[in-house]
């Protein structure tokens, strides 16, 4: 990939956020003006690392006022349905906008405060941002110190542990749990936390793209985490059946399940009637089927106009359709060879398939995602947000888990229409990771007892 390339990908609107952007530019200033020290003088050197990390202290500071007056800003002028629903302050028009708003058209709903200066100046003792002299704060320091200021808000507050503070904790399936396309295996090091974190009281749901309606898929590629549950003496059984499994973003309940009688455990399917939200219940079968159609006549289209392999196929469910690499038979070197999906071709996929649905009547009378999973291209019905609501309100529908209790872990938040753990941050505050590492990284630091 030449260098020119490089840098017009990055230049693509649909691969930005905006926030993180912006915080860059805030950053870019002391970085270019003060992150000059003169080579060889080892206190100047010192002194200029103190300088910068005051100054980039200082914006987080600043930034983390401007999202505390945000919500206050929000929770005065919306209703607490539009919170929920992730209303930005943009439509109230009349009502003026929060200085973010102003500042940042695009920005999303905070559901709690961040102490991003606080997580600056961890970040910066483990990755020596300010002590940089080249390389300016980049697009991953700033997701890093996100991340961390929304660990260090869950675990200020006191009563972590009683799944008080955080009642429910969402995880993304393929890159947040295990890598693309692999299985929850018994020595995953993300099982001891997800246990944990169900001992502590707090309900987690795994909630993926991945759609079948039947439980046997699903065990087959959480059997490490399930045995390992079954295999805990110390978790009552009432705690263990507060894992959950979401299939399809939000078509498929599963609840984890022990039959000691029997010897039987692994996750038994959910009553739609039991979960879901009367948004979904709306919704006509017609317009589902529709949009199915739509979605696969344009993806026959596309395999069309841009020339794919005959190996590329495309698969249809009931809830999804989605296009998939193929293999093939390689003479030379006599083996299958997988035949892939080019970066280019699976974003002019998505994008068109997102832009065609939004345009056509069925598939705006309910809700749908599209992402390009890194090796293929889904359209969804349904979405993360609507999956992450309806386990919001299945753990307890007397008194229905908020937002601000919530986090969900996912590796793909870049704006909509080409990544679908995006509209989970309108559900509940969000990680962003980039591999299951990460995923295990950030629990630690969670859960860990100071
Ligand atoms: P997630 O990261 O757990 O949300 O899973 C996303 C991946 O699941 C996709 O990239 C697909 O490879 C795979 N997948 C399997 N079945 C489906 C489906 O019905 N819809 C969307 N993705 C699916
Ligand atoms: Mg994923």
């Amino acid at each position: 990939m030449s260098s020119r390339y490089r840098v017009e990908y990055h230049l693509k609107s649909h691969r930005k956020d905006e926030f993180i952007d912006w915080v860059k530019g805030l950053l870019a200033s002391p970085f270019v003006l003060h992150a000059v020290s003169h080579e060889g003088d080892y206190n100047d050197d010192l002194a200029t690392t103190q300088r910068v990390r005051s100054q980039y202290a200082d914006i987080f500071k600043d930034i983390e006022g401007l999202i505390k007056d945000k919500i206050e800003f929000d929770s005065r002028n919306m209703s607490q349905d539009e919170i929920e629903d992730g209303a930005s302050s943009q439509s109230l028009n009349i009502l003026g906008q929060s200085r973010l708003n102003l500042l940042v058209p695009s920005i999303g709903t905070f559901f709690t405060e961040l102490p991003l200066e606080q997580a600056f100046l961890w970040e910066d003792s483990q990755r020596a941002i300010s002590a940089r002299r080249m390389v300016a704060p980049s697009f991953n320091d700033i997701r890093h110190i996100l991340n961390t200021a929304q660990i260090f808000h869950f675990k200020k507050q006191e009563n972590l542990h009683n799944g008080k503070v955080l009642r429910l904790v969402t995880f993304d399936g393929d890159v947040t749990l295990y890598e693309d396309g692999g299985s929850l295996v018994y020595t995953n090091p993300v099982i001891p936390y997800i246990l944990k974190l169900l001992r502590c009281g707090i309900n987690v749901g795994i909630v993926t793209a991945a759609g079948y309606d039947e439980a046997g898929t699903y065990e087959n590629r959480l059997k490490g985490l399930i045995v390992a549950l079954h295999d805990s003496t110390d978790i009552p059984v009432s705690q263990k059946q507060n894992l959950t499994r979401m299939g399809g973003e939000s078509s498929y309940l599963f609840r984890y399940y022990e039959d000691p009688e029997e010897d039987n455990f692994g996750f038994r399917q959910i009553d739609k009637e039991e979960w879901l939200l009367p948004r979904m219940k709306a919704w006509s079968l017609e317009d589902v089927e529709k949009t199915l159609d739509f979605a696969e006549r344009t993806l026959n289209r596309l395999r069309k106009r841009l020339n794919l392999p005959s190996e590329i196929s495309i698969i249809r469910k009931v809830r999804a359709v989605g296009i998939v690499p193929g293999e093939r038979y390689d003479e030379a070197s006599k083996r299958q060879v997988p035949v892939k999906l080019d970066r280019e071709q699976l974003e002019e996929i998505v994008l068109t398939l997102q832009n065609t649905l939004e345009s056509f009547a069925p598939s705006r009378r309910i809700q749908f995602s599209c992402f390009d999973g890194g090796s293929d291209v889904w359209c969804d019905i349904g979405g993360k947000d609507l999956g992450v609501r309806s386990l919001q309100q299945f753990y307890n529908p007397e008194s229905p888990i908020q937002p601000s209790e919530t986090l969900h872990v996912g590796d793909q938040f870049a704006p909509v229409g080409s990544a679908n753990d995006f509209k989970a941050r309108l559900a509940g505050c969000t990680l962003w990771i980039a591999s299951p590492q990460e995923t295990v990284n950030y629990l630690h630091r969670l859960l860990e007892t100071d």
